[in-house]
């Protein structure tokens, strides 16, 4: 479903993304795990376009979408929870859903995301920002929805939250692999990311130095030594 082929990213100077090469097929929960610093949020922005590649393809269901527009890439069917959430913290959990459905008018959708979370549905009114980081976040992924995406992907969905919260998310992200969403998950908990994916892409200073199925790596030496310090 998309498959990246040997691309580099710049800052200025900074070589941040090296020659790097994965694929996610259709049906896939793959994970993409590295330390702080290794490329990991480089490489979902390229994907989404908010970063220039300098050369390299990156190739969603056959067509090539490297340094396209981020809203033409949005509407080929693929989304992104960043980093840190990026809701809109001065509006309303229902303009934060509205915006996300600025490139899909099925108003049916946000029904389903209530459904989804139903704690959005009693704080539709309530100012984002106000929402615990939990609500936040499972806001940010019903923003994304919106768009009725073929591929989700989520940079560090759990960071900062509570292990109640992990795992809800977790459940959130298994549903909807089973409803036919296609996942892409950047995790830094190394055991979370491969007890929930079916494959995974380690990256270590911007390069691919790994990868394999996930109930493998998880038994690795290599992942065991670097990082699940055992
Ligand atoms: N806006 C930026 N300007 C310059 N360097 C950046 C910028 N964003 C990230 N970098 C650098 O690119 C590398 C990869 O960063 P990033 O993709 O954010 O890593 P990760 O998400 O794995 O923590 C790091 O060396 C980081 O310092
Ligand atoms: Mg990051």
């Amino acid at each position: 479903m998309l498959k990246i082929n040997n691309i580099n990213v710049f800052y200025e100077n900074i070589h941040a993304i090296r020659s790097l090469s994965l694929e996610v097929h259709e049906g896939e929960i793959v994970s993409l795990i590295g330390a702080n610093g290794a490329g990991k949020t480089t490489t979902l922005n390229a994907i989404s376009g908010l970063i220039k590649v300098k050369n390299g393809e990156i190739k969603f269901l056959d067509k090539n979408i490297e340094n396209r527009p981020p809203e033409g890439i949005l509407k080929l069917g693929i989304a992104h929870v960043p980093e840190g959430r990026k809701i809109f913290s001065k509006m309303t959990v229902l303009e934060n859903l509205e915006i996300g459905a600025y490139t899909n008018k099925n108003s049916k959708k946000i029904e389903e995301i209530y459904e989804m979370f139903p704690r959005l549905q009693e704080r539709k009114n309530q100012i984002a920002g106000t929402l615990s980081g939990g609500e936040q976040q499972m806001l940010a992924i019903g923003r994304a929805l919106m768009s009725e995406p073929k591929f989700l992907m989520l940079d560090e969905p759990t960071m900062g939250l509570s292990p109640k919260f992990v795992n809800q998310v977790f459940e959130v992200i298994k549903n909807l692999s089973k409803s036919g969403v296609t996942i892409f998950l950047i995790e830094q908990n190394v055991n979370i990311a491969l007890s929930c994916s079916n494959r995974a892409y380690v990256i270590e200073n911007g390069k691919i130095v790994l990868s394999g199925n996930s109930s493998e790596l998880i038994s690795s030496d290599e992942i065991k030594k670097s990082y699940l310090g055992m």
